[in-house]
């Protein structure tokens, strides 16, 4: 099964598909995910990727898309999680081209819905642990023991650059403007699910164990 998680930054996108992932042998592709780990490498795609995400504008549909493709090979016998792609109709485009030609279909696209407000609190108290990647938060999600990874036991956390309030409603603006647009790609094609994406996140979770178990 190939499923798009759509929704604006910080609806919860990436932390259900790390549960999909665990509880699914599901495959992530996240863009951002992809795009921070050019930059971190220094790689061309990174070098062009850097200073785009910091302002929180999109990078270009062809690198995206590249990225995608690459990916997608390794899915081979697992359900993709498209997370933060497609984000322009070009990109939903290219999508369909990627997935006709490996033979896939897309099963769904569940979109978030969320209240953009809450979500600035949301991103602003996100933080990450510097080793595993686990996902915390100051005020929803504290680990069990201060300063102690729960998953991994490691003593160090990191937060994105692009987290603070001014580049987060850049982001949203991309959002509204270019991403929210292609909704009604996917619903002429009969693919859209809607979830309250402002539950708590097992309660979300049940909500899209419901879309892809129904
Ligand atoms: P990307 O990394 O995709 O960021 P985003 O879409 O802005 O989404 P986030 O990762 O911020 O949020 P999320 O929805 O995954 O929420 P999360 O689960 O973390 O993109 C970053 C940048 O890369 C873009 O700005 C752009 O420059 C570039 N880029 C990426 N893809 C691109 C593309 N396709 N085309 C062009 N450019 C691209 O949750 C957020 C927080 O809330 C966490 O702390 C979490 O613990 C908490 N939380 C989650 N769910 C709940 C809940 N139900 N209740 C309470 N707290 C919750």
């Amino acid at each position: 099964m190939d499923i798009i998680l759509l929704g604006p930054p910080g609806a919860g996108k990436g932390t259900q598909a790390q549960r999909l992932v665990a509880t699914r042998g599901m495959i992530q592709l996240s863009t951002g995910d992809m795009l921070r780990e050019a930059v971190a490498k220094g790689t061309p795609t990174g070098l062009k990727a850097k200073a785009v995400m910091e302002a929180g504008e999109l990078v270009s549909d062809a690198i995206v898309s590249a990225l995608i493709g690459e990916r997608l090979d390794s899915c081979v016998g697992h359900g993709a999680i498209f997370d933060g792609f497609p984000r322009t109709k070009h990109q939903a485009e290219a999508l369909e081209i990627l997935l006709g030609e490996r033979d896939r279909t897309l099963d769904h696209v569940i979109e978030l819905v969320v209240d953009e407000e809450a979500l600035v609190v949301r991103i602003t108290g996100r933080f990450t642990c510097a080793n595993c990647g686990a996902s915390y938060h100051d005020k929803f999600h504290l680990p069990k023991v201060e300063g102690t990874c729960d998953v991994c036991g490691h003593h160090e956390f990191k937060r994105r650059p692009d987290d603070n309030e001014q580049t987060v409603r850049t982001r949203m603006a991309e959002y509204r403007a270019k991403t929210a647009p292609i909704l009604p790609y996917y619903e002429e094609k009969g693919l859209v699910r809607r979830v309250d994406g402002m539950g708590s996140v097992e309660e979300v979770a049940a909500a899209i164990d419901a879309i892809l178990d129904g």
